[in-house]
């Protein structure tokens, strides 16, 4: 009998060691998994607003390149990228921002001001002032972006 009680008092001290050693397993090893996977399930950072420059030096009629650098991040990498993005206003208030990356295959597109249009070196494409294909093979519109401006200074949403 008093065999009987002994080894139940050892089981029970057996399984208490390992119920208060997975307590504190759990206690570091649950915040260490997080901290390890958490950049995996981060969103995109780009959804931000970047500022572009100031209103001033859109002309009025006439895509204006604008150009600035942000930090994307996936996952653990962090890299840097510049942006390229045209923006366009007829009336100095509502604008207009596209990218200057073609929808065919992506090469650059650049603004001809004697042709009007945009100008992709590629596989001659081109889109007129407000981003439509007018020739070539691409299958749609340059991107836009959301834009707004404040204090005059023009901002475009994500990247
Ligand atoms: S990549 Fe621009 S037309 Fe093909």
């Amino acid at each position: 009998m008093n065999e009987k009680k002994e080894i139940d008092r050892r089981s029970f001290l057996g399984m208490a060691t390992w119920a208060i050693g997975g307590l504190i397993g759990a206690g570091f090893g649950i915040p260490a998994i997080a901290y390890i996977i958490s950049p995996a399930t981060r969103k995109d950072e780009a959804q931000d607003w970047i500022r572009l420059g100031s209103v001033s030096k859109v002309e009025l009629g006439t895509p204006t390149l604008f150009k600035t650098k942000i930090e994307r991040q996936t996952g653990w990498i962090t890299k840097e990228e510049e942006l390229s993005i045209y923006v366009l206003t007829e009336n100095g208030r509502d604008f207009v921002a596209m990218s200057n990356i073609c929808t065919h295959l992506g090469c650059r597109v650049r603004w001809i001001s004697d042709q009007e249009q945009f100008f992709c070196p590629c596989h001659n494409a081109g889109f007129s002032k407000s981003g439509e294909v007018v020739s070539g093979p691409p299958p749609r519109p340059l991107d836009q972006y959301q834009v707004k401006e404040e204090d005059g200074q023009l901002y475009v949403l994500g990247g």
